[in-house]
């Protein structure tokens, strides 16, 4: 098979980038592992900054969005009972809104067929060689038959656990990593929101979420120890530990529901550098991860696509390399800046295993200082509505 850009991986990256190449008259082919359901039945991010959102008008996949999704000026953190609220909206004169990745990933999919976009599912042992030569080449099995995609460009849009990272030589790529000791237990049910905004709760038994996907549907979660299974959490246990969490003003009004679903996910910050390996370009969680608690994870996964989008464009249409030179190095200045803001966050907001009391001061020290200096919420504000391109 011959394509112009080889795409590994049919998640969020590998979809937007894919559909907004077609757009320009790119042809494209995705390669991906899991079946279409098992994809779309990953329960992940929430909340997508303004320039994911405008990213995705400009692929053509926001009629849904337009409609569905739920603009939010704001979002509250709490320090047991004491509620700070961030307005977004007025520090930035922005929005996020709240619109599931599940439903990205669908609307993706969705304009993809219809665009006749190759996206080959099941495919497994991907290969990915001559990166260092004017056509590279993808091998994989595809229905029980070993298969060769040849093509100008390929995309690593193959998560976390993906090939495309381990195909850059070991000795000519840096790993940065912090693996923080717990994960987050979330839980969907069909339930209204627990408020009308986010709240992002830090307190004496340590770190809860309650966020939403629409009116009857809630996304909540607590800090459990890094060696917790999904098991171990009874719906009874979650919401007593979650309503012990957030401020009593809020629990007391709350109503738990049965969880529809349930899932823990390991928190972690890391970075693979460089993005660039000749023809090769990492994209979203193949390079990089961020603990969930800045709501990052698929905004950095859009940005990257941004730049590489344009750069690939501009290269196919004989309009220079320049962006694809830059590709690596643009895309790693604004991936810091979400990782230290993600790792800000974390560390704001949840109880580390066998902390001191120094610690837990100063966690309430900087939620005092939000609550007192509106530079200090402007500053937040700024980053969690996403940095600009
Ligand atoms: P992925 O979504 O991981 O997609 C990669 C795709 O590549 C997958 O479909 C995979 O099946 C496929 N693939 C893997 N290996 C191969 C291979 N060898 N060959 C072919 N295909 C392959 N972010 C938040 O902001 N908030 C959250 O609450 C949140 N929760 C999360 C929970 C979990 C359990 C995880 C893993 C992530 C979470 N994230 C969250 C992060 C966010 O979901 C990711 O940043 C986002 O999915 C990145 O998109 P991606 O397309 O780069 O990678
Ligand atoms: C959600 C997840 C996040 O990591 C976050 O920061 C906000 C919301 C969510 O799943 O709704």
């Amino acid at each position: 098979i011959r394509t112009q850009v080889a795409i590994i991986g049919g998640g969020p990256s590998g979809l937007l980038l894919s559909q907004l190449l077609n757009r320009a008259g790119i042809d494209t082919v995705v390669l991906e592992r899991a079946t279409r359901d098992h994809v779309l039945q990953r329960i992940r991010a929430g909340v997508l900054e303004s320039g994911t959102v405008e990213l995705l008008r400009e692929a053509g996949v926001a009629a849904r969005l337009d409609v569905e999704g739920i603009a939010h000026d704001g979002f509250l953190l709490s320090d047991d009972d004491h509620l700070i609220r961030i307005d977004i909206h007025a520090l930035t004169g922005r929005q996020v809104t709240v619109y599931g990745q599940t439903e990205v990933t669908r609307d993706l999919y969705e304009a993809q067929e219809a665009q006749g976009t190759t996206i080959l599912h099941e495919v497994s042992d991907v290969v990915i060689g001559d990166l260092d030569q004017d056509r590279s080449v993808v091998d994989f099995t595809h229905q029980g038959l070993r298969k060769r995609l040849d093509c100008a460009y390929v995309a690593g849009c193959d998560g976390f656990h993906g090939v495309s990272r381990r195909t850059i030589p070991e000795d000519r790529r840096h790993a940065f990593e912090r693996v923080y000791p717990f994960g987050w237990l979330g839980i969907l049910a069909q339930m209204p929101p627990i408020a009308d905004e986010l709240v992002y709760a830090n307190s004496q038994h340590g770190f809860a979420l309650a966020s939403m996907r629409n009116d009857n549907l809630v996304r909540c979660y607590v800090q459990v120890p890094q060696a917790d299974r999904v098991e171990d959490w009874s719906d009874d246990r979650f919401w007593a530990e979650f309503l012990r969490r957030i401020p009593s003003q809020l629990a007391r009004t709350l109503a738990p529901h049965p969880s529809v679903e349930k899932s823990i996910a390991p928190l972690r910050s890391f970075v693979s550098e460089p993005l660039r390996w000749g023809n090769l370009f990492l994209v979203g969680d193949s390079a990089h991860i961020v603990p969930p608690t800045g709501a990052k994870g698929l905004n950095l996964a859009a940005s990257d696509v941004f730049y590489l989008h344009q750069a690939l464009i501009a290269a196919l249409q004989g309009r220079g390399m320049a962006g694809i030179d830059d590709y690596s190095e643009r895309a790693l200045a604004r991936i810091w800046k979400a990782m230290r803001f993600s790792w800000q966050m974390t560390t704001m907001l949840h109880r580390f295993e066998g902390e001191d009391a120094f610690a837990a001061r100063m966690r309430r020290a900087t939620l005092d200082h939000l609550a007192q200096s509106e530079t200090a919420r402007r500053d937040l504000a700024e980053n969690y509505v996403g940095l600009p391109y």
